[in-house]
Formats: structure tokens, sequence, C-alpha cells
């Protein structure tokens, strides 16, 4: 197991509880998304696993190990991290942007200039165009898909991605998705999506994660949650994914019938 939180609680002073008795599993190749609205508790989840945030209660072990008894930072730098937007350094290149992590690693320049041009080469970005190219000059995908080759420049085992998709169209939405996932199945990294967009997390994950103010009011599979959804939350959630299903559905069988 790369990523097991069993009971994760997180309250912040002034007595706000985060996060209630979260509890999730992600295997190596494995894709969990946390789904619920804003203020329920996902970004604050995904900061515990790395240790931006100290839990208040319930464990986190990573690759087998309690996070707890991990150096914090020596933890940040072996877990990749997707943010929303694309929090690249303004200043530096796409080459630069990447090799931040491996630098700190202490990795040799030569292995480091190798290691940008396979990732870049990984998230289809040629390295002769990008290598040396700031954000400024780079679409919003482009600049995510370097965002996504710096998670994975030291080889992480695991990869947080916090909403990493909702600020691109959605056709560059779609072409990101579908290359992390074929990445994610290539590589072996375990995944955790935090998205509020329920279809995108019925279309990627193994395991779904809906949240309500700080619980997880049902975990299973899309599948699982289709079938039988545990909560009016959860079904109206699965809504208007359903109802767009549908439609297409509609259209498409016409079509056959022409
Ligand atoms: N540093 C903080 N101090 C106090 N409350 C916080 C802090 N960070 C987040 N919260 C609160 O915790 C709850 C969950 O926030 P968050 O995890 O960011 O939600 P989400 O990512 O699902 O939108 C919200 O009520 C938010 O206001
Ligand atoms: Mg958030």
């Amino acid at each position: 197991m790369i990523l097991n939180v069993e009971a994760l609680a997180k309250r912040f002073p002034g007595g706000v509880e985060a996060v209630r008795d979260v509890s999730f599993q992600a295997d190596a190749g494995e894709l969990v998304a946390l789904v619920g609205e804003s203020g329920c508790g996902k970004t604050t989840t995904l900061k515990c696993i790395n240790r931006l945030l100290e839990p208040s209660g319930g464990r986190i072990e990573v690759d087998g190990a309690d996070v707890t008894a991990t150096d914090a930072v020596a933890l940040r730098r072996r877990i990749g991290w997707v943010m929303q937007g694309d929090g690249l350094f303004p200043h530096l290149s796409a080459a630069a942007n990447i090799a931040v992590t491996p630098k700190l690693l202490g990795w040799p320049d030569a292995e480091i200039a190798a290691r940008v041009d396979e990732l870049l080469d990984l998230v289809r970005l040629n390295p002769d165009e990008f290598r040396d190219r700031r954000p400024s000059d780079m679409s919003g995908g482009q600049r995510q898909r370097v965002g996504v080759a710096r998670a994975l420049a030291s080889r992480s085992k695991l990869i947080l991605m916090d909403e990493p998709f909702g600020a691109l169209d959605p056709i560059t939405r779609d072409g990101l998705r579908t290359d992390v996932m074929a990445l994610k199945d290539k590589l072996g990294f375990a995944a955790v999506l935090v998205t509020h967009d329920m279809a995108e997390a019925l279309l990627t994950a193994d395991r779904i994660a809906v949240m309500d103010q700080g619980r997880i009011i049902q975990y299973g599979a899309p599948s699982d949650l289709l079938a039988h959804p545990a909560d009016p939350i959860v079904e109206r959630m699965l809504e208007t994914p359903l109802r767009e299903a549908r439609r297409v559905r509609e259209l498409t069988e016409g079509r056959a019938d022409v």
C-alpha cells in the first residue's frame, strides 16, 4: 500500500473541525478522488498527507512508514504535488522549474538535465522547444504539463493533485487528464486527486471518497456510487453527470438509427 489514511482528524485553532474520521487507501497505480463542495476539507486532507499541516488525530502511512516519524522536508521531496493554477516559479525556465526537487536532493547536473528532457517528453512537450521557455511564454495547459513533470521529477511513488485541471478549458483539461492517467498506468504511482467535479472523479478514479463537512459520506468505486448512492448529497452530485450521459447516449443512438 503506498498511501494509507486512517481516521484522520484536523481541528484548527479556534475550533473548526475541518476533517473528521477520514480513511482511504491508494495502492501503486491507483487513483483516489476526493470530491466535495468548497470547504468540505479536501485541501486540508492533502496537506496533512505531506505534513504541510499536522493532523490532530489518526494515522497516515506513506510507503509503509508513519509520516510523523519521517522528516517533513524529506517527506515533501518524496511526494509529488500538483496545484491548482500551476505554482511554477515565473522567473525560472521550464527546465529549472522541473529541476527544483532533484537539485535539492543533490542529483548530479548531467543526471538532472537528462531527467528534465525525459520528463518533458513524458508530458508531451518537445524538450528542444520548451526546455528554456518561461511560464509567461506558455499556454495554461503547457504550464500545467510542466507542473505535472515537476511533480514526477524525483520519481515519486505518490502524487497529490489539488484541483489540477480546474483552471483549464474543457478540451485542454480532457487532454491533460487523459495523459496523467496514462502516466499513472505507465509509471505506477499512486495518486490522490482533489476535485469538486463529480464527472471528473467518475471518469478518472479507481475509488471516490465523497466528502461533506469534513467527513467521508461515501467511499467506493465509481460503479458502486452509481449503483448505490449512500446519501442524498451523493445522489445530487451524480445528477448532472448522469443527465449529460443520458442526453449524449440519446443523441448518439439517434444518429445510429439514421
Ligand atoms: N489555516 C486554517 N485555519 C482555520 N481554518 C481553516 C484553515 N484552512 C482551512 N480552514 C477551514 O477548514 C475547512 C476546510 O477547508 P479546505 O480543506 O480548504 O476545504 P476544500 O479544499 O474542500 O475547499 C473550511 O471550513 C476552511 O475554512
Ligand atoms: Mg481546496
